[in-house]
């Protein structure tokens, strides 16, 4: 049985659409194997942009002081991260991406001050998965975020899964993917597996 905290961050603005279906898929799924879970619906806080001061230069702590700060409190317990994010011209959407740049407090930890992320000392190695959808069936459709996730998850010391990833063509309506079963199966296989890593 896992004895992880798995955390699913929602990046879809839309309460109950094809991310958030997926997402909680991926929750049941590492609960199933006994992971604590817990679930973030990033448009819920109030949380500004990132705005270059670099003051975490020097801290390696963000000086803006908003509801971000809940965020990075479960970011940092977490062992487990799953990424959620539907396609916004192809990208993730502006709410998902806020999260990300304000990470950087954490990059400069990492890469300016040479620190570690404060984690309990005796934390497992984290792993990382990443959820989307889009409602076009592009090849290349995800292949910008997968980018952006790669050193998004670098900076918060995730190490990317990739063959967990669950990326869904062609759902576009909001509840389209209950119709996509294999999305679905998927999803909770991917929380689960990434439960048990
Ligand atoms: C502003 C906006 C931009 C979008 N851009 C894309 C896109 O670039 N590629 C794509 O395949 N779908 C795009 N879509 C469609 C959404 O990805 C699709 O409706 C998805 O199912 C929404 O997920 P949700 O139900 O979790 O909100 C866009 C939708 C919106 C509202």
């Amino acid at each position: 049985m896992s004895s992880a905290t798995v955390l699913g961050l929602l990046g879809s603005p839309r309460q109950g659409g094809n991310t958030e279906i997926l997402l909680d898929k991926a929750l049941a799924g590492a609960a199933e194997a006994g992971a604590k879970t817990e679930k973030i619906v990033v448009c819920d806080y109030d949380i500004s942009g990132c705005i270059e001061c670099n003051d975490c230069y020097e801290s390696g702590t963000c000086t803006i002081g908003d509801e971000m700060d809940d965020i990075y409190d479960a970011i940092e317990r977490a062992d487990r991260i799953i990424f959620a994010s539907p396609m916004f011209f192809m990208g993730v959407t502006s709410q998902a991406k806020a999260v990300i740049d304000r990470c950087q407090c954490f990059w400069a930890l990492k890469y300016i001050l040479k620190e570690k992320l404060s984690r309990p000392t005796d934390a497992p190695v984290r792993y990382g998965t990443f959820i989307s959808v889009g409602g076009t069936s592009g090849e290349n459709l995800f292949e910008g975020s997968k980018l952006t996730i790669k050193y998004f998850f670098d900076a918060i010391d995730v190490k990317p899964r990739e063959e967990l990833y669950v990326l869904i063509r062609e759902v576009d309506d909001k509840g389209d993917v209950l119709k996509n079963e294999e999305a679905l199966q998927a999803a909770y296989d991917s929380g689960r597996a990434l439960a048990e890593l």
